[in-house]
């Protein structure tokens, strides 16, 4: 990743101690997207990172949608939406899992991902790794094949890779 666009981002992320629990420090891309220009170079590179090689960008939710959208839709590929539990209509494929402060159950709608798709997850933090594992999961049920994730934020101390082993991890940023 060029170090001039890591520097955008991270200039561009503000760190929020003890939030949303005691002890969390959160890192808010709100001013990323707050900026069109930077906001643009991000979605440009991760095009480039992942064009080619998938049919289906998956994003999840929320923040995950906010970069799987704009991606899926500069690579003319398709879009799933990887969904907090009680949100999509039956039938639905489910999974639990842990996050950096808490817990969380996501779905898929059956069906909204080709059998042998080659997928890219999207999101824009990984930190423990518990909702990017649970979504590989899913796809992964669903007869998908991931062929990588993007985050433009990795917590590195956070360890979330451990939950990733064997996969292939693209971090716009490691913190
Ligand atoms: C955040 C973030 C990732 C996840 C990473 O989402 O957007 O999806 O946590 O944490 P982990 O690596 O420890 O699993 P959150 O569940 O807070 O939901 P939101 O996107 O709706 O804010
Ligand atoms: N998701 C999990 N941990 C997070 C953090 N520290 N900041 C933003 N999103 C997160």
């Amino acid at each position: 990743v060029p170090t001039g666009l890591q520097q955008l981002i991270t200039a561009r992320v503000r760190s929020v101690p003890d939030y949303p629990t005691p002890g969390v420090v959160f890192r808010d891309i709100t001013p990323l997207l707050s900026d069109g220009t930077a906001f643009s170079a991000v979605v440009g590179h991760l095009a480039d990172t992942f064009g080619g090689e998938v049919d289906t960008v998956a994003g999840v939710e929320a923040r995950g949608f906010l970069l799987a959208a704009p991606l899926a839709a500069v690579l003319g590929c398709s879009l799933v939406a990887v969904r907090k539990a009680g949100k999509l209509p039956p039938p639905v494929l489910r999974t639990n899992y842990h996050l950096e402060y808490g817990e969380a159950s996501i779905e898929l709608s059956e069906g909204a991902v080709a059998a042998g798709a080659r997928v890219a997850v999207l999101d824009d933090v990984l930190a423990t790794g518990g909702t990017a594992a649970a979504t590989c999961e899913l796809l992964e049920r669903a007869g998908a094949t991931v062929t990588g994730l993007g985050f433009l934020i990795e917590l590195a101390a956070l360890r979330g890779r451990e939950q990733l082993i064997g996969r292939v991890v693209h971090p716009l940023v490691s913190y």
